[in-house]
């Protein structure tokens, strides 16, 4: 699986997030993450579906949705209408997380179950025909610019593990306080999908960023 770099647009500059989407795009990420959060769920309140339409034609590169909101079945259509190609969504927050990730999934996109870090790996176990990604969070949902739980690195060694055992082709995804100091942790316990917002946006350019966290990925990935 090829390692891939995925900014958060939580750090962007929220009056120019077209321009944002579109400088993101030209420095090569993978795909653009929209933490979509609704006060409920997590403290915050941030995108929704209507923004991610208007920025949509700003890039070319796939947009995904990471839904912390409660109770959002009836979001979610909403957020695939929007552009969005991958919505990530939390169990916990799901009547019936099964039929969830199969609704998700008949809307003709991709599914993907994530993870807080008290959050079991065994709520995975039973949807991993229905999904294809999971996402380690490495902060508690709500935030960006939280510092990364080191702490979670043996879930991601698990689910690593679990996921090389099923044999599906599932992206092993994690979200929060990666940077130049921690992606080769994450990388190294098995991840292979990186969610960078407050770091990347430190960088000189976007696309320094990108190189940056790719290659430091790449070489903990092979060590
Ligand atoms: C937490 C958010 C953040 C964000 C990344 O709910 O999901 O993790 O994507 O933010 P940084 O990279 O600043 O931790």
């Amino acid at each position: 699986m090829n390692v891939k770099i995925i900014p958060s647009v939580l750090p962007a500059d929220l009056a120019r997030l077209g321009e944002d989407c579109a400088a993101l795009d030209r420095a090569g990420v993978d795909r653009i993450q929209w933490d979509v959060m609704d006060g409920v769920f997590v403290p915050n309140l941030t995108f929704g579906p209507d923004i991610i339409a208007a920025c949509r034609p700003y890039a070319a590169c796939g947009f995904e949705a990471h839904l912390m909101c409660w109770r959002p079945e009836e979001l979610i259509p909403r957020y695939v209408d929007a552009g969005c190609e991958l919505i990530i969504v939390h169990p916990e927050t799901l009547r019936q997380p099964h039929q969830t990730y199969q609704s998700i999934r008949n809307l003709g996109v991709r599914a993907g179950i994530a993870l807080s870090p008290a959050t079991p790996l065994a709520f995975a176990e039973h949807v991993l025909d229905l999904v294809d990604l999971v996402l380690v969070m490495t902060v508690n949902p709500g935030f960006g610019g939280q510092s990364y739980l080191r702490t979670m690195e043996p879930k991601i060694a698990e689910a690593r593990a679990l996921l090389d055992r099923g044999g599906q082709d599932i992206e092993l995804e994690v979200d929060g306080g990666i940077g130049p100091d921690t992606i080769a942790g994450s990388a190294a316990a098995g991840a292979d999908v990186f969610i960078s917002g407050s770091a990347l946006w430190r960088y000189e350019s976007f696309a320094e960023g990108v190189e940056d966290l790719r290659t430091r990925a790449e070489k903990a990935r092979t060590a």
